[in-house]
């Protein structure tokens, strides 16, 4: 058993005395005090517990209760007293005693109560503790980049984290960092010492997403034994994570809506309505609008969801990230497997920098921990990276016919294919043959192909 500070608050030597021996025979550190007053300037000084008369000479217990509670709310006070009422007893539970005990008591149910109570408040703290580890990595600045985008999304997520937004939706490719978003969303808000939960909608039947969500009564269905607490419940004053959103079944659809926007629900198979308060986030990597138009996504909560859009943009659009990102994993798996990588060769960034990352932050990071793992040199260069290599392959995989090609008419192709592809704009046209402006130009001209460009 854990050692504690504990004051015993009675005015009768003989119970201070009764208390404190068999106190400190369980190994605690026991104070004692005979007044209110003298009570509040021990409990000043720092304690755990309180053992607290009622019937004070100079006050009530449940003064004292509530000064105490002042002081410091984590303090467990046990209230003792022969003229307990009903309505003294619940005010006080009211005001935060942890319990409430009848004189004349029992030494060792005394002894046993405070053991309870130290236990609760040792598990209280290391959930507390264990909630702020968990929280840290959260921070606003585990988003890596300075670019405009993503300056701007930091930007934005602060504000919707200090906002009272009750909905919230984050699109975005693969690997764009959406489940980062809402936990530094939640974390970063009023809401973070409340439950985060998180449910991916796609990967559950729809029967049970339903009761997961939002509970179920006793005998709903066949195998509802027991009443059950649905996800809504459990994360009341925090947060729901629906990830992948945009997969949830239209019958599933209508009474998230529903919920939404009045913030009541009736668990599977209840009759009553229910009402929490929580902040829903939902994210897709899908075009939910392109989904309403398909009809299978409903409109209505499309739009209730769409209030607070964050946009997520792919890696590709704020490739100045990139190296920034590469830096971040280097010195994450240096730690993570003891190494001390310095960083990517010239040439790997370059080939970094032109492939065009379609899993986003997450393929960097993959890429990043592979090459890591593997290599024994203290720069990654362009063969740590196999996924470049299947890139350029793909790139010079066109193999010469036996019959030979004309090498410009190849060319004059592959520059009339691109402006096609880019509607005419030179600028993308160019990426997607890895050129500059005026190389692009250069063949535009050469080839004679000025009117098909703008
Ligand atoms: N801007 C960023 N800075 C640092 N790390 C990031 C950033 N964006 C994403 N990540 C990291 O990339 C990985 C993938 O991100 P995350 O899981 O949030 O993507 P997602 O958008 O939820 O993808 P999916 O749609 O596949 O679920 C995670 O390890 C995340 O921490
Ligand atoms: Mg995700």
């Amino acid at each position: 058993m854990q050692q504690a500070t504990i004051l015993v608050v009675d005015d009768e030597q003989l119970i201070r005395w009764a208390l404190l021996e068999r106190l400190r025979a369980a190994g605690h550190h026991v104070l004692e005090a005979e007044t209110g007053a003298d009570a509040l300037d021990r409990v000043r000084e720092g304690v755990d517990l309180v053992l607290l008369d009622y019937k004070l000479p100079d006050t009530d217990g449940v003064t004292v209760l509530r000064r105490i509670k002042e002081v410091d709310p984590d303090i467990l006070v046990i209230l003792l007293t022969a003229y307990a009422t009903v309505e003294t007893a619940v005010e006080a539970m009211k005001i935060g005693a942890y319990h409430f005990a009848n004189k004349p008591f029992n030494l060792d149910d005394v002894a046993a109560t405070v053991a309870n109570a130290l236990e609760t408040t040792r598990l209280r703290r290391e959930v507390r503790c264990l909630r702020a580890s968990q929280a840290q990595p959260f921070e606003f600045d585990r988003i890596v980049g300075t670019s405009l985008q993503m300056v701007a999304l930091k930007q934005l997520l602060r504000k919707v984290a200090a906002s009272p937004a009750s909905t919230v939706l984050l699109t975005g490719e693969s690997g764009t960092g959406k489940d980062l978003a809402a936990k530094i969303l939640h974390y970063n808000s009023s809401r973070s010492q409340r439950p985060f939960m998180n449910i991916t909608c796609s990967a559950i039947p729809e029967s049970l997403l339903e009761s997961e969500l939002f509970g179920h009564e006793r005998g709903a269905f066949t195998d509802a034994r027991q009443q059950k607490r649905g996800l809504l419940e459990s994360a009341d004053g925090g947060t729901v994570f629906l990830d992948e959103i945009g997969e949830m079944v239209p019958g599933l659809q209508a009474k998230l809506l529903r919920f939404l926007e009045d913030k009541t629900f009736k668990r599977v198979g209840g009759q009553h309505d229910i009402r929490v308060d929580v902040r829903v986030i939902g994210a897709t990597n899908r075009n939910l609008e392109g989904r309403v138009k398909e009809g299978v996504f409903r409109e209505d909560l499309y739009y209730r969801l769409n209030v607070l859009p964050i946009q997520l943009p792919p890696l590709r659009a704020h490739l100045e990230d990139l190296p920034g990102m590469v830096d971040f994993y280097v010195d994450q798996f240096n730690r993570e497997f003891r190494k001390s990588v310095r960083g990517v060769t010239p040439a790997a960034m370059r080939g970094l920098h032109d492939y065009g990352w379609p899993g986003n932050v997450r393929e960097v990071r993959n890429a990043v921990e592979r090459a890591m793992l593997l290599t024994e040199s203290q720069w990654l260069d362009p063969k740590d990276f196999p996924v470049l290599a299947a890139h350029a392959h793909a790139v010079l995989g066109i193999a010469l016919p036996s019959e030979g090609v004309r090498l410009d008419e190849l060319e004059r192709s592959l520059v009339v294919q691109a402006l096609e592809r880019s509607g005419g704009n030179k600028t993308r046209a160019a990426t997607l043959l890895g050129l500059n402006r005026d190389q692009i130009r250069y063949r535009v001209e050469k080839f004679g192909l000025v009117k098909a460009a703008h």
